[in-house]
C-alpha cells in the first residue's frame, strides 16, 4: 500500500538511521529503486519535485508508483519534494499523495509559519503529513563563516517555535548540505554540533536532510571517462551521512547520485556499443546502476536495510 512516515520515522528516530527519499522522474528509475528496496527489505519514499511532475506528469509517475505498490506489494511513501505554494500541495494531497514538503524556506519567519501552518491544516484533515524547511541550503563555498552560518543555518531556538506552531509532522535543517552534483570547493564539512542541539531540543521528532547526495567518485569518474565533464563534483561523505543518522535525521533526499549512476552508465554503454540504438539496450543497464547504487545506499549508509 501507499503509506506516510510516520511509522517509518518512529522506527527510524529509535534505532537510529535514516529512511532514503529518492527522486523519481521516469519508470526505470522507479523500478530501479524499487527493486533495491525489495532486495534489501528496506523502507521507501519516492518523492516527486515540481521539475518531475513537469517533465512526466503527475498521472504518469502516481501511475507507476501504485503499479510499484500493487506489484511487489512494498509499503511505499509517494512525497512530494519542494512543494512551493499552499496549490501545489493540495493538489498533491487531493492526488492521492501520502505526505507533502511545504519549502516556505525563502521567506521570512512568520510568513513561513503561516503558509506551513495552513498546508498543515489541509493536509492534516486528509490524513497526509507535512515536511517543512527552516534555514536555507548553503550554496558552493569554503568553510561557510559562523556569522554567515547563524543567517541561513538552521537556529535550534527557531526550529522548535517553528514545529510547536506549524504543526508540521517533520523538518528538513540546513547545516551545511546543498543540491547538486558541487557542494563544496574544499574540505566537506557540516554543523554536527547544531544538529546535535536541534536533535536534544527536539527530542523524539524527526529531521530531514536535503542535498545529501555523496557525489560517489566512482561515477563522476566513469562519467569523466566516456566523455563528460564534471569537474570539482564534490557531495557529502558517507560517513557523515551514516553520523547524521544517528542523530534526529530520519530521512535523507538522494537525487544526484540517481542522476550520476543513471548518466555513468548510459555514457560507458554509448562508448563501448557505438551500433546501438534501442533504448532498452541502455536504458536496462542504467537501471540496474540504479538498483546497486541504492541497495549498497540502504546497506552501508542509510543503515535501513532489513528495517
Ligand atoms: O531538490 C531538488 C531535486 O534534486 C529535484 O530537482 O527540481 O530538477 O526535479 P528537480
Ligand atoms: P541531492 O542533489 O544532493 O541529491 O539532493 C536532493 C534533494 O534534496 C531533493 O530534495
Ligand atoms: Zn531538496
Ligand atoms: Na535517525
Amino acid at each position: 500500500p501507499l503509506v506516510d512516515t510516520k511509522e517509518m520515522f518512529k522506527k527510524a528516530y529509535e534505532g537510529h538511521y535514516a529512511v532514503g527519499a529518492f527522486n523519481v522522474n521516469n519508470m526505470e528509475i522507479i523500478q530501479g529503486i524499487v527493486e533495491a528496496a525489495i532486495q534489501e527489505k528496506a523502507p521507501l519514499i519516492l518523492q516527486v519535485s515540481a521539475g518531475a511532475r513537469k517533465y512526466a506528469k503527475h498521472i504518469y509517475l502516481t501511475k507507476l508508483v501504485e503499479a510499484a505498490v500493487e506489484d511487489t506489494g512494498l509499503p511505499i511513501c509517494l512525497h512530494l519534494d519542494h512543494g512551493a505554494d499552499f496549490e501545489i500541495c493540495k493538489d498533491c494531497v487531493d492526488g492521492g499523495f501520502t505526505s507533502v514538503m511545504i519549502d516556505g524556506s525563502k521567506y521570512p519567519f512568520e510568513e513561513n509559519i503561516e503558509l506551513t501552518k495552513r498546508v498543515v491544516d489541509y493536509a492534516h484533515s486528509k490524513g497526509v503529513v507535512v515536511e517543512a524547511e527552516l534555514g536555507k541550503l548553503a550554496g558552493v563555498e569554503d568553510a561557510v563563516k559562523v556569522a554567515a552560518k547563524d543567517a541561513t543555518y538552521t537556529d535550534p531556538d527557531q526550529a522548535v517555535e517553528f514545529v510547536e506552531r506549524t504543526g508540521c509532522d517533520s523538518l528538513a535543517i540546513a547545516i551545511g548540505t546543498s543540491h547538486g552534483a558541487y557542494k563544496f570547493k574544499g574540505k566537506p564539512e557540516l554543523d554536527f554540533a547544531r544538529l546535535e542541539k536541534i536533535t536534544n531540543m527536539l527530542p523524539g521528532y524527526p529531521l530531514v536532510l536535503h542535498g545529501a547526495s555523496t557525489v560517489i567518485p566512482s561515477f563522476v569518474e566513469e562519467c569523466n571517462k566516456y566523455g563528460g565533464k564534471l569537474d570539482g563534483a564534490q557531495g557529502v561523505p558517507e560517513d557523515m551521512l551514516l553520523k547524521a543518522g544517528t542523530f534526529g535525521v530520519c530521512k535523507i533526499n538522494i537525487d544526484t547520485d540517481l542522476r550520476l549512476a543513471m548518466t555513468a552508465s548510459i555514457r560507458k554503454y554509448f562508448t563501448e556499443h557505438p551500433g546501438d540504438f534501442d533504448p532498452r539496450q541502455y536504458l536496462g543497464p542504467a537501471r540496474e546502476a540504479i538498483k546497486a547504487m541504492v541497495a549498497h545506499k540502504m546497506r552501508d549508509v542509510l543503515n535501513c536495510s532489513g528495517k
